[in-house]
């Protein structure tokens, strides 16, 4: 039995939630790229459009500003007023919970691990402008040092968070994308876009919330999510379908999701996570360059060029509509100038 849009929104508008995004986001032609993959003399589908996520607004945007709204309320509603987060030195999450934390008025620290001698540009530039307390320190000893703050904080009497043992950090991106389907299936009517879809972005939760809403809602939506680092697709596909029987369970949903529902490349995930190469340069130079549209080296970057080397490899159906979902991350270019520049 197909899961009604009420039966979503109702559910959505059950939870907490701190407002932080300009929704909905638009959806635009990419008119200009399919037309230069023509030039190529590539097979391209009728329609390539954009999902333009990296528009949300606040702190250059992203997909985690959708996801951050729930965090950011779950967070208050705990009662806690200082946020721990531990990531990584490109980590746009660390810039979103910098942001949501500013506004809401709660003090972050963020544990930046790797790097540690990298410029303080970027992402963890944009923290620092946002309040956030940096500690960077390499991976290994990340967690002590969350601990660390944690224990200073409590004494200091405060209530802190740790975000990564929270394992509502990991279900509320799948359950930001459920609204992005809510969305999509309007867009999609109003663009006259019928028949089949297949959204390209990349592995993590976003997508995997967006497969579950087309599952539920009987849609003939596909979803190709491209690889980004290093890490096993069975481990991924394992905490998928643990996050998405916790979403099925707070929706009350009928399907959760199965190994086979998201395609899964591993071609295009480069060298290492946070390292690109030549087909991400030629991808973001493609994109700007037909469709003053920028990506990012780190994600989008390398779902544009699996979308561009699947493409010229002839492997995706002419049929479809191709949705690319760029997620964001755009301040982080700015860490690879090097890279661009002759
Ligand atoms: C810009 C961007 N896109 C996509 C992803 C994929 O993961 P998720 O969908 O879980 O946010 C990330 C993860 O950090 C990201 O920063």
């Amino acid at each position: 039995m197909t899961i009604s849009q009420e039966q979503f929104r109702v559910g959505l508008e059950n939870l907490p939630r701190f407002k932080l995004s300009h929704l909905n986001t638009p959806l635009e032609p990419l008119d200009r790229l399919r037309q230069s993959l023509i030039d190529e003399g590539v097979p391209v589908p009728n329609r390539m459009l954009v999902k333009r996520d990296d528009t949300t607004g606040l702190a250059f945007g992203g997909n985690k500003g959708r996801h951050f709204e729930f965090e950011i309320a779950h967070v208050l509603e705990g009662g806690f007023n200082t946020v721990i987060n531990i990531n990584h030195y490109h980590s746009n999450q660390a810039r979103f919970i910098a942001a949501g934390c500013a506004k809401a008025g709660l003090k972050y620290h963020i544990v930046s691990t790797d790097m540690v001698n990298a410029p303080m540009t970027g992402n963890l530039l944009l923290c620092k402008l946002m309040g956030a307390n940096i500690h960077r320190t390499p991976a290994e000893y990340g967690r002590q040092v969350a601990e660390k703050i944690f224990a200073e904080e409590e004494e200091a009497g405060r209530k802190p968070y740790i975000l990564p043992n929270d394992p509502f950090a990991d279900v509320m991106g799948m359950i930001g994308f459920l609204e992005a389907g809510l969305e999509l299936e309007q867009q999609f009517a109003d663009a006259g876009v019928e028949g089949p879809v297949r959204f390209w972005g990349l592995k993590g939760r976003s997508i995997a919330g967006l497969r579950l809403y087309a599952k539920n809602r009987y849609l003939n939506w596909q979803t190709t999510a491209c690889q980004y680092s290093s890490g096993k697709v069975e481990d991924f596909q394992k905490a998928t379908a643990d996050r998405a029987s916790q979403v099925v369970e707070m929706f009350d949903l009928e399907h959760s999701l199965e190994s086979d529902d998201l395609q899964i490349l591993e071609d295009y995930r480069g060298p290492a996570y946070g390292v690109l190469d030549d087909r991400v340069i030629e991808a973001i130079q493609m994109v700007g360059k037909a469709e003053g549209l920028i990506l990012d080296p780190n994600y989008t970057g390398k779902a544009m060029a699996g979308l561009i080397g699947e493409l010229r490899a002839g492997r995706i159906d002419p049929e479809v509509t191709i949705v690319f979902i760029h997620s964001g991350g755009l301040p982080q270019l700015f860490a690879h100038a090097d890279k661009f520049v002759d």
